[in-house]
């Protein structure tokens, strides 16, 4: 095991931290300060760490600074060479509104084993561990993929539930779905939590599909993998920034159909710390003098961890 458990209850401290920031900011109307919050926090504490990390999923390019932008260098250059995937606010909306699904998230893997994705949309379809490889496919249409879906789970449609982002640009595959009887479970933002629910029955979500953020896609995937759940994406470019931007990064293949095991290889952690409540973990709670912090986290084992923190107030 080359991420060690030490590792782990570093990243665990640090998405508890950056979640924290975010507190004075909960239903403030104010997200752009909720992020920079939990952004400054999640840098000051991986600036700590004994890795030799660089982020390769951030928040905007160098240009962008003070964000925690692709490529910056971070920790204390005297362990391990680590891609880092951050997003510290997933849900910007959730916090400046107080409303459930609000998250701060981290993964990291290997130096090479975590895909460099570009800040642009990509279309994604998540399902859980039962389902063989191959079995759902983006490039299906929406009835093939129910029906494979139905013949391989012995389900009916009207027992499907369907994850997907409420956005217009959604309107056929909903009106597919809603022809089809299958039931729909809207996400008005925060589509890595929305995949990840297809990690455990008791979500009651069968699938997860459609277009939402490229790195929150391949944040998703890092949590899918270790599950040993499926998960196929593909990026959309819609100008020519983001058609070079993508080639700088080394994307050669614009139409390109990425494999869970392309997007993420080998051993992977993945932590996310719920700001507001969800059904994946809890929000901060302030008692007295101390919050009390929720974080799922996966490593190694096909289960979703769930770690409970107390951190005092100081
Ligand atoms: P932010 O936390 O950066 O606001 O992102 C929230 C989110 O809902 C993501 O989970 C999702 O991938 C993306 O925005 C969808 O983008 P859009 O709002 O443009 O449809």
């Amino acid at each position: 095991m080359k991420l060690s458990q030490n590792l782990l209850n570093s990243l665990v401290e640090i998405t508890s931290s950056s979640a924290i920031a975010c507190y004075p900011f909960i239903g403030k109307n104010e997200k752009i300060l909720a992020d920079k919050a939990a952004t400054d926090t999640m840098r000051h504490q991986l600036n700590r760490l004994n890795i030799k990390g660089k982020v390769v999923i951030g928040e905007g390019e160098l240009d962008e600074a003070p964000m925690l932008y692709i490529g910056e260098e971070l920790g204390n250059g005297k362990g391990p060479e680590i891609d880092i995937a951050v997003d510290p606010v997933e849900g910007t909306n959730f916090v400046a509104k107080n409303l459930p699904g609000s998250m701060s998230v981290l993964a990291i893997a290997e130096k090479g084993n975590l895909l460099n994705a570009p800040e642009t949309y990509m279309d994604k379809i998540a399902t859980g561990s039962h389902i063989p490889k191959g079995s759902l496919d983006i490039d299906f249409t929406v009835e093939q993929n129910i029906k494979n879906y139905c013949e391989i789970t012995k389900k009916k449609n009207s027992e499907v539930t369907v994850c997907i982002l409420n956005r217009p640009r959604h309107k056929k595959i909903i009106n597919e779905l809603n022809r089809l009887k299958v039931n729909i479970k809207f996400i008005t933002d925060g589509d890595v939590s929305g995949a990840i629910l297809v990690a455990d029955e008791k979500f009651n979500v069968d699938i997860f599909m459609g277009i939402g953020g490229g790195p929150e896609g391949v944040i998703a995937a890092a949590a899918l993998d270790v599950l040993n759940c499926n998960f196929q994406g593909r990026f959309l470019f819609s100008t020519k920034e983001d058609i070079n931007r993508a080639k700088k990064m080394g994307i050669e293949d614009l139409n390109k159909k990425y494999e869970i095991n392309e997007i993420v290889k080998g051993e992977s952690i993945f932590c996310a710390t719920g700001i507001t409540s969800c059904e994946l973990m809890n929000g901060i709670l302030k008692k007295n003098d101390k919050f009390v912090t929720e974080t799922i986290v996966t490593h190694n084992k096909p289960i979703l961890q769930l770690v409970k923190k107390e951190t005092y107030i100081t």
